[in-house]
């Protein structure tokens, strides 16, 4: 199997925040973000690895801004990283501004998938090679969070998860 660039998956969503979207403050509803954030980066899992994908954890969701009613928010989703069968996808949430156009960040979250057959069975997966600083930055980061998320499962012991050990030494 050939590696793939994370340009080659890299899935982009922009779409409103209806009324039916949102929590009594008129911000947008964190499920309905989340259930956004789980279609894009499942589309990118799927491109990466051209199987059929499951949700195997969310590691790490951030709602750090609330997101206005008729807001514009862009759902971009990226791998990271890929491993054997199982791949690491970010979330970069975006808002544009009425007025100016311009493009904050609201939201960040962390995803992995994993590919499987029929049967549900995992299956291997292309290799990534990043490119750019931060594809790089974000795949050296990703065996960390791997390995945490699995420490966090109960299936793999603290002791085994080596370069996470490594950030405490
Ligand atoms: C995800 C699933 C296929 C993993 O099955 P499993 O029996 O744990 O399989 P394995 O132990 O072989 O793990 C497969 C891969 O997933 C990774 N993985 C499993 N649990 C993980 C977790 N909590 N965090 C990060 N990675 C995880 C493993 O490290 C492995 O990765 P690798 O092959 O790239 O090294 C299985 O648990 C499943 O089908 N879950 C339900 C998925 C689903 O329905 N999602 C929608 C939720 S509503």
């Amino acid at each position: 199997m050939d590696a793939k660039t994370p340009s080659e998956s890299k899935t982009v969503q922009t779409d409103l925040v209806l009324p039916n979207e949102t929590n009594p403050l008129n911000n947008m509803f964190g499920g309905e973000l989340l259930a956004r954030m789980d279609r894009v980066a499942s589309i990118t899992a799927r491109r990466h690895s051209r199987r059929i994908v499951v949700t195997a954890s969310v590691n790490h969701v951030a709602f750090n801004k609330a997101i206005p009613l008729g807001s514009v928010v862009t759902v971009e989703a990226t791998i990271s990283r890929a491993f054997k069968t199982s791949m690491e996808v970010i979330i970069d949430v975006w808002v544009e501004d009425r007025e100016s156009g311009l493009r904050s960040k609201a939201n960040d979250a962390i995803y992995t998938f994993v590919a499987v057959d029929r049967t549900g069975t995992p299956v291997p997966i292309p290799e990534i090679k990043p490119e750019t600083e931060q594809e790089k930055e974000r795949y050296a980061a990703a065996l960390r969070r791997k390995q945490l998320s699995l420490v966090l499962a109960g299936k793999m012991k603290a002791q085994d998860a080596t370069e996470l050990k490594a950030l405490f030494e």
